[in-house]
């Protein structure tokens, strides 16, 4: 039978820049790494934006490229039901478990499960928060502090002036910033929170006037917007920690003949592509990138965990900033 290996010299993932320059992975040269029969249980959590989707889309094809048995769960929103999943990985005595963790905190006990069965973690895409790091074998994701702190660094740029330090509108006020926050208690939510404040707190002008969470969904960032317009009629800035919630926010404001991009500034992260659009059409000013596509690195990190081998504890994928500033003529279409 023929041996399907992953990293022919064409494809380089995040994870083989990562491979070749550290140090942590010896026992496995990322020259071929034997993908074929592995057992994958990977616990997703729900369908909860176009970004979640392509990165379901993203494992799938990445799996059945790999040849490996893809054990997939949709938890739908639910931790327990992501707990339950992991619970029927180690049942079937699965060669790798991978899972998106909805929230960062209540993986202990499952993990020293899996721990006790000899089957190896790898968590995705979401952070977790736990005591004994060694209960899973490392991350691989996107930088979500990093995005938070982009995010501000664009606001910086937007409303001052680099010479001077001073504010390049002539404004006695403070800048209004509304935040639609992500899923309480997740990874994502906690860090793009905390990487956007690091940055702006050393302007005490930008103000976080509210802060709200739109769960990822463009429904509730509509409605979240719909109140928030109620609320405040003064807003300068929207920090959306998603696209979803973004576009949702968007239709709030058009409804109420608001031009979003203009009469309020707009601060994105996902770079799905009807973001893109309305960052073409003027419509958001900056987009950070936080990138879906984690299937055939996911497929890596499980050929080098199924055969015993080391990972690094935390890979990031790579990712750009869009903004309003930039030649937008010639961006590839997204796939999500
Ligand atoms: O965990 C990544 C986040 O989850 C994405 O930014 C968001 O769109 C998704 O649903």
């Amino acid at each position: 039978m023929k041996r399907r290996v992953l990293f022919p010299a064409s494809s380089r993932p995040a994870v083989i820049t990562a491979l070749v320059f550290t140090a942590l992975v010896v026992s496995c040269a990322p020259k071929a790494i034997q993908t074929e029969g592995i057992i994958l249980g990977f616990s997703q959590i729900g369908a909860e934006s176009a970004w979640r989707n392509c990165n379901t889309r993203s494992v799938q094809e990445a799996a059945a490229q790999a040849g490996i048995q893809l054990l997939f769960f949709n938890a739908e929103q639910k931790q327990e039901n992501q707990i339950k999943a992991i619970r029927s990985f180690i049942a079937y005595q699965v060669d790798v478990i991978a899972f998106v963790p909805i929230v960062t905190d209540g993986w202990e006990n499952v993990l020293e499960e899996a721990r006790e069965a000899n089957i190896p973690v790898l968590i995705c895409d979401r952070e977790i928060n736990i005591d004994d790091g060694s209960l899973y074998a490392g991350y691989l994701g996107t930088n979500m502090l990093r995005q938070g702190r982009s995010s501000a660094e664009y606001l910086i740029k937007k409303f001052i002036n680099s010479a001077t330090g001073e504010f390049l509108e002539d404004r006695d006020a403070a800048v209004r910033i509304v935040e639609l926050s992500g899923t309480e208690g997740s990874s994502p939510a906690i860090l793009r929170a905390k990487g956007f404040r690091d940055v702006l707190s050393r302007y005490p002008r930008f103000e976080i006037i509210y802060s709200e969470s739109g769960d990822f969904l463009r429904s509730k960032g509509y409605e979240l917007m719909s109140n928030i317009l109620e609320q405040f009629d003064d807003i300068d800035v929207i920090y959306s920690h998603n696209d979803g919630m973004t576009l949702g926010a968007i239709d709030a404001m058009k409804e109420r003949g608001i031009k979003p991009g203009k009469d309020i500034i707009i601060v994105s992260i996902d770079a799905e592509q009807a973001a893109i659009d309305a960052l073409i059409r003027g419509e958001i000013n900056c987009i950070v990138e936080c990138n879906p596509k984690q299937g055939p690195d996911v497929m890596l990190l499980s050929g080098l965990l199924a055969k015993g081998g080391t990972i690094p504890r935390v890979i990031y994928m790579n990712e750009v900033v869009f903004t309003e500033w930039d030649d937008l003529s010639n961006i590839e279409p997204r796939g999500y």
